[in-house]
């Protein structure tokens, strides 16, 4: 199980962290992040990389890799990733392939990150377009979460991390707010864990109710496009679209952007590539507690044509 700590600024956390390492350790640094903490990494041995989705493949795993070698990283060394959601997902994967699995420290930078990716031990890469079909259960030993990353972090980035809560707000039965404090972080992990802690290996269904939502946002995304849809957006939206279907919307949807009617076939063929949904289209409901219900994909183009003409 990992250990996770809070931290409201730069100066607690990085005492915790020189008490957690040794010389033995290299730092893999979001190169963003480490141009707007200059002193977060002062001496430190880093590799940086640019984060992004080109990040989680196998070029770049293969790349880091022979650098790790090069820098005579061992089984008794640790890595410390700094970074996104983009950078854990990548870094965690190739820590849990170098040699068989070293040692392995996270510390997020975004709040999408430091609510959602950072825990639960899901490490991936993409394979071409298919997102996050590779990758392993590997939890880093420690996390770190420091507020203070986000104090520079875009907008952009922070309704990301919102589309999650949104979604951590439906299933916990929550109310869902705008505020973003180290006291809700802290709520957010736990109420993840709680899905994740009983079925780590994503077996027995329990972990699925964490996919809340996203049936629809990945089609979203893929369909209209990150440029028009983030992702925290795309999640509003497959959020509302699950209270829909049961019948349970609520009037705190805090996005205005809407679906465009001439995508609604394109959306529902979209919804089959998603590998949690290999026949039919799975969907997550908010009936007296969380169910999984399959649907045909007529049924479900139905359900949507008539969803957004009341969007
Ligand atoms: N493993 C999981 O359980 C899980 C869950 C949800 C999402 N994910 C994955 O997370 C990824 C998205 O993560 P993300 O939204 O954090 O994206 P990201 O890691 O790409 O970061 C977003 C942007 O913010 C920048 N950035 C990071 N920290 C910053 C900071 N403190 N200040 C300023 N800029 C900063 C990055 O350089 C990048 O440009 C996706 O690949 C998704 O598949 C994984």
């Amino acid at each position: 199980m990992s250990r996770i700590f809070f931290y409201n600024d730069h100066e607690d956390c990085l005492e915790k962290l020189n008490s957690l390492i040794d010389e033995n350790v290299i730092f893999i640094i979001d190169s963003k992040v480490k141009k707007l903490h200059p002193a977060f990494f002062k001496d430190k041995k880093s590799i940086s990389v640019v984060s992004s989705e080109k990040l989680k493949n196998f070029e770049s795993i293969e790349q880091l890799a022979l650098k790790l070698l090069k820098l005579q990283v061992n089984r008794s060394s640790t890595i410390v990733s700094i970074g996104g959601g983009c950078i854990g997902d990548a870094i965690g994967f190739l820590a849990s392939i170098y040699m068989r699995g070293v040692r392995w420290i996270n510390i997020p930078t975004t709040y999408l990150a430091q609510i959602d990716s950072a825990y639960g031990g899901k490490t991936a890469i993409n394979l071409k377009d298919y997102k996050n079909l590779l990758g392993s259960f590997y939890e880093a030993q420690v996390t770190l979460v420091d507020l203070q990353f986000l104090t520079t972090l875009p907008k952009k980035h922070i309704l990301s991390g919102k589309g999650e809560e949104y979604k951590y707000s439906i299933i916990s039965k929550h109310k869902y707010d705008e505020y973003i404090s180290l006291s809700k972080i802290k709520k957010l992990q736990k109420i993840k864990s709680s899905f994740y802690k009983k079925d780590f290996f994503d077996r027995n269904d329990k972990r699925i109710f964490l996919n809340f939502g996203h049936t629809l946002a990945h089609a979203l995304e893929k369909v209209e496009g990150t440029t028009k849809w983030s992702h925290g957006e795309a999640v509003f939206r497959g959020c509302d679209f699950n209270l829909f279907l049961t019948q349970k919307r609520r009037d705190d949807l805090p996005i205005k952007k809407t679906i465009d009617p001439k995508s609604i076939n394109k959306l529902v063929s979209a919804m089959g590539y998603d590998k949690k949904n290999l026949k039919k289209i799975k969907f997550i409901l908010l009936e007296d507690q969380l169910v999984v219900k399959e649907f045909e994909k007529k049924e479900i183009l139905e359900y949507l044509k008539d969803y957004v003409s009341k969007q």
